[in-house]
Parts: structure tokens; sequence; C-alpha cells
């Protein structure tokens, strides 16, 4: 089968199309016949050689694909034909995948096959990381950095659809305008304004009860300023740096928790867990038309090195998906 193989991993990386074996499916496996594969940031961190896959993980790219079931092992609860997307730890940029199907979900009522390959990724992070890890609630309002990622962009419509007040920055008038589109009360532009002014000034002086960042650096501090009292703040990333100098005082006075979460390296335990509250909660948000990936663009799998060239120039707005 043809898979996207790293040449040269490092800052100067090509990725070209090789032909490897297809795995076969072992217990509790699906073998999937790839329709689409989302682009992560990881990937590219991964091609750099910045971001090695965890034990036992494909050495070939690709945290996320839809498709439909070639094979199915045994104890995997899907029939063949049968149209899904999956997480993975690796390897979806190619004709097949392995997933295991506690990772495995079926396509939503309303999302096409190629499109629902933009869901697991961001769907899996933003649950865990804004009811497992900050338990954001009906009614309260949440800030959501990044707002224009393919993780912020359903991050977005996940915590309103949950009844959050979502507020929401990214870079750019145009980003935020369709941030706005997407559901956030208010975006903030951060090439122009100050965020946490901004949040206090929209909360009258109470400030975000959650905060999701994938920014970091001086956003560290940033956020203690606009968290509200007992607010829960977690990090998936930090872009902007993974240390800073920080005032904890507002941190204890107001009882914040501060947490940082990753998702690829869980057991498939916590990630079946994950999948399982997606399947009970949000698919039926989905089927209503309350949540939908974000597609940016489309490239062909021979072309997966212009698809990162794109997100490593920030031009995208959500997912960047590879077709098989
Ligand atoms: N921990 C986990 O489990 C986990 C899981 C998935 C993803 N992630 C992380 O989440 C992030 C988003 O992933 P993705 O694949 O959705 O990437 P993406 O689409 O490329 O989004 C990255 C976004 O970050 C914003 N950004 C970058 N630098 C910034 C800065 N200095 N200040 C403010 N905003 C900045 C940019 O938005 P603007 O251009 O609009 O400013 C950009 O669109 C990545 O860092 C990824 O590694 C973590």
């Amino acid at each position: 089968m043809r898979a996207i193989s790293i040449i040269n991993p490092g800052p100067d990386y090509k990725l070209q199309l090789t032909d490897i074996e297809t795995p076969e499916p072992g217990p509790h496996q699906l073998l999937i016949k790839v329709a689409a594969a989302g682009v992560n940031r990881a990937d590219l961190l991964q091609a750099q050689g910045k971001y090695p896959p965890p034990p036992g993980a494909p050495l070939t790219l690709g945290l996320e694909v839809s498709g439909t079931v070639a094979e199915a092992g045994a104890g995997a609860p899907f029939a063949a034909g049968a149209p899904v997307c999956a997480l993975l730890t690796g390897g979806g940029y190619a004709d097949y995948v392995l997933a295991d199907e506690a990772c495995a979900l079926p396509v939503p009522a309303g999302v096409g096959l190629a499109d629902a390959a933009g869901l697991p990724e961001a769907l899996f992070t933003a649950w865990t990381n804004l009811i497992d890890s900050a338990a954001l609630k009906t009614g309260e309002t949440v800030l959501i950095h990044g707002g224009s990622s393919g993780i912020g962009t359903t991050a977005i419509q996940l915590a309103k659809a949950l009844g959050a007040k979502v507020l929401t920055t990214a870079g750019g008038a145009k980003r935020c305008e369709a941030c706005e589109r997407l559901g956030a009360s208010l975006a903030i532009d951060h090439h122009t304004e100050d965020f946490v002014e901004e949040v206090l000034d929209v909360t009258e002086g109470r400030g975000a009860d959650v905060i999701l960042d994938m920014v970091g650096g001086d956003y560290i501090g940033k956020n203690f300023d606009a968290a509200a009292l007992k607010g829960r703040i977690v990090n998936i990333a930090f872009q902007k740096g993974t240390t800073a100098t920080v005032n904890f005082a507002p941190m204890l006075a107001k009882r914040l928790t501060f947490a940082a979460t990753t998702l690829r390296g869980r057991t498939l335990d916590e990630k079946r867990a994950i999948r399982d509250a997606l399947l009970k909660t949000v698919w039926p948000l989905i089927a209503t038309g309350a949540l939908k990936p974000v597609i940016d663009s489309t490239f062909p799998i021979a072309e997966a090195g212009a698809a990162h060239a794109l997100m490593a120039s920030g031009g995208h707005f959500g997912k960047i998906l590879l077709t098989a």
C-alpha cells in the first residue's frame, strides 16, 4: 500500500509516497481503508524530529482518519464496509491503517465520509480537556485560545453546544469574525488587543471560569489574570514557549487550578472512556447540526508536503485533510 514516509527528519524534512506492507488487524483492531487523514500540528513536530511516536506506534505520520472498515479483528464490533473515523497513534497518511476499536466511532449523521477525518483528534482533545480536566459547566464562561485552529474551531462549537459562553482569541479580524460565526460571543484579535483586558471587560471583572490554552509563554501568567474565582486552566501546548516568569499571586488569591495534558500517550482504556462520552453526548449534537468539522482545505495524499507547508504558514482556518 502507499504511505507517506518522512525523508530527512529534521528542520528540512520532506514527505514522500512510498510502498509499505499493508498491516493485518489483530484482536480488537480494525483495518481501515482510508478515505481521508487529518493533518495536525503534532505531525509537523514529528517530521521535524521534535515529537517521537510513543512505543509501539507506527513510524508513519497521521493521528486521525476516516474511511471504511476493510477487515475487523476478533472482538472488534464493526462490520466490514462500515464508515468510521478513528483516533490513531500514527500511520494515517496511508491507503490503509490499523485502529483500535476503542478509538473508533461511526461516521456521524450529516457528516461526509472524508470530512469525518477532521473530527477525532479535535473532539477527543476538546472533550477531555474542557470536560474531564476543567469540568466546564452549562452557563460558565470559557476562554479558548487559538480559536482558528483545528482544535479551536471544534472546541468553540462544542463549548457553545454544551451551553457555555465562549470567548476566544485569534490572529486578525477575518479569523475573529469566522470564530464568532462558529458561536463565540467574542473573538479577541491577539495582534491588536489585550485578551486579559477584553475578558475582564466582557465578564464585568469576573474573568473566565475555564481557559483552554495552546499558546503558553507569557499567556501562562496572563491566563491567571483573566481567570475567574476558582477558574480552571488547561494547557495543551506551549507554542510561545515552555518557560515563563509568572506571578503566582492571582492563582493563590483566586484558588485557580492549572493543568496540562497530552492525548497520544494515554492508555486504550482512557481513550475508550473519551470515545464513549463522545458517542453518548457529542454524536447526537453533530446529528442536530450544532457541531461540524470545519475543513479549510483538502490535498491528495501525494501532496502531503504542501499540506504541511500550509499549516506551517498559519494561513489555514480549521482542519486540513489529505485524501487517499
Ligand atoms: N496536548 C494534546 O493532547 C494536544 C492534542 C491536539 C493538539 N494539541 C496542540 O494544540 C495546538 C493546535 O493544534 P492544531 O493541529 O489544531 O494546530 P493549528 O490548526 O495549526 O493551530 C495552531 C493555532 O495556534 C495559534 N497560535 C500560534 N501561535 C500563536 C501565538 N503566539 N499567539 C496566539 N495564537 C497562536 C494560531 O492561530 P492564529 O493564527 O489565529 O493566531 C494557529 O492557528 C497545537 O499546538 C497542537 O500541538 C495538543
